[in-house]
């Protein structure tokens, strides 16, 4: 059953789950944090020397919108395959020292912390590294593109998270939508949950990979940039963009993303995440009308995924609908279409519909008078996260590593999850039983290679 305004105590719980009360009373006991960082830096004092010493990896594009944090910071050092890009960071942190290779970068000395906004098929890598050099980690959305690299980097932080900190840039998680959606469904707004849905309109349909444009500009570094992907030629179009939106160049391709669940699908599925209290699937059912293309990604797709039962829901469905597949919704005059990204909550009283934003209650039935439901008290209420950024920011410095709103643990299960569903598409969207434990597929040998990729020779994910 729902439980009603009790707080949840469920150990996966996301950390902005803390109510007003338990956050007011933790942070009187923060004040008394202190803590020593690698580069010799003492915090738990609010001094000018109380920054962190920051790579930030990938330095233009998305990292446009972390240099307004980052300037609160010491960035020591620079990372970037395109000399172009260099210039615009350079100019914001004139004192950093500059590199191109992240491997290199990562072993500056005196880091405390790395800031990574390069392509999504070095998420896991550089997220790795950092882990293993004792580094504060904030890596861009999605943490992973395979199964086996969620799962190595969520190895590698769990004996790690209570010293470093760790976030993924999943940055709409600071919206208030996102707590009161959580308040709701475990308040009980719509009787005990049964099922979940989180959808995606974004269609980026490519035929396959570029043609070979020949030899790339003095400017590109294009061996550092497929990094550890199989061989592409240059191309151009995989680098025209705005800043920001270079990731919908490349974002489609198997070897580089895993299209829509990687791109908006990181945002939207977690508006389900932080509500549903999920670890991993045990099992996992795809739909497509897309043949299997070896080199791009499906545009549409659906994934349901089965999680147990846990302390306070029985066991439920979730299912993710991207580039046209829609749940349908609870009634003729709602028009789902119309909310480009969105959730929906079913329990047995009722519905929830929402986006980032807003949220729509539809109770169902004759029984369904809202007696069930008692809202919470105020000071019960989930304290709003603040600044996503700064958050993790913050929480390397005072004792509270794991209190990151998206942390490894938090954004590796899901991540692990969402790449579930295009492993049981490229299984032929077989229903697949999943052993979370072991990370195997259980009822289908040969879908288990699909679990990974293939890399290039010279880099190790794990290094
Ligand atoms: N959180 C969000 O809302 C949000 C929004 C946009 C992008 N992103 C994510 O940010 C990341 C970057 O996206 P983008 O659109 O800026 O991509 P992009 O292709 O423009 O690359 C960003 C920067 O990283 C550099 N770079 C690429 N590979 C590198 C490497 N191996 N080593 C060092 N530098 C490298 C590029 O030269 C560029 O300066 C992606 O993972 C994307 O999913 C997140």
């Amino acid at each position: 059953m729902s439980e009603k305004s009790e707080p949840q105590t469920n150990t996966n719980q996301p950390a902005n789950a803390l109510t007003r009360r338990d956050f007011l009373s933790k942070s009187a006991l923060a004040g008394s944090g202190v803590m020593i960082l690698p580069s010799g830096t003492l915090f738990g004092q609010n001094t000018p020397n109380n920054r962190l010493n920051i790579a930030l990896i990938g330095a233009h594009g998305r990292a446009k919108a972390h240099y307004a944090t980052l300037k609160d910071e010491n960035v020591v050092a620079l990372c970037d395959v395109n000399a172009l890009n260099m210039q615009f960071a350079t100019k914001e942190f004139p004192n950093a020292k500059t590199y191109q290779d992240w491997r290199k970068c990562l072993d500056h000395p005196g880091l405390d912390a790395v800031l990574c906004c390069t392509t999504d098929f070095t998420h896991a890598w550089v997220a790795n590294w950092a882990l293993n050099r004792d580094l504060h980690v904030y890596m861009e959305k999605p943490l992973a593109i395979t199964v086996n690299e969620a799962r190595t980097v969520r190895e590698n932080y769990i004996p790690k998270r209570d010293k470093l900190a760790t976030q993924v840039g999943m940055q709409r998680h600071a919206g208030a939508n996102f707590n009161r959606l959580r308040e709701l469904v475990h308040d009980g707004a719509i009787g005990e949950l049964k099922e979940a849905y989180a959808w995606g309109n974004r269609q980026i349909p490519k035929p396959g990979y570029l043609p070979d444009a020949g030899i790339p500009p003095e400017t590109l570094n294009h061996d550092l940039w497929l990094g550890p992907s199989p061989y592409h030629p240059y191309n151009p179009d995989y680098f025209n963009a705005n800043a920001g939106a270079g990731c919908l160049q490349w974002n489609m391709y198997w070897d580089f993303g895993i299209g829509q669940m990687g791109d908006m699908g990181s945002h939207t599925m977690d508006l389900a995440w932080n509500v549903i209290d999920a670890e991993l699937p045990t099992s996992i059912q795809s739909k497509s009308s897309e043949k299997f293309n070896p080199e791009v990604t499906p545009v549409e797709l659906q994934a349901s995924y089965m999680f147990p039962a846990n302390d306070w829901r029985g066991e439920i469905r979730v299912t993710w609908f991207q580039g046209g597949a829609m749940p349908k919704s609870p009634s003729n005059w709602l028009d789902l279409d119309k909310i480009g990204h969105g959730v929906m909550f079913k329990g047995d009283k009722g519905f929830i519909v929402a986006d980032f934003g807003r949220r729509l209650i539809i109770p169902f039935g004759d029984t369904a008078d809202l007696t069930y439901y008692k809202p919470r008290a105020e000071e019960d209420v989930l304290p709003e996260l603040g600044n996503f950024q700064k958050q993790w920011t913050e929480a390397c410095k005072n004792g509270k590593p794991a209190e990151t709103a998206c942390n490894f643990k938090y954004s590796a299960d899901m991540i692990e999850t969402m790449c579930l569903g295009l492993v049981s598409y490229r299984a032929g969207n077989k229903k697949l039983a999943y052993d979370g434990a072991s990370g195997k597929i259980t009822n289908n040998a040969n879908a288990n290679a699909f679990l990974t990729k293939a890399y290039r020779d010279g880099w190790t994910m794990d290094g």
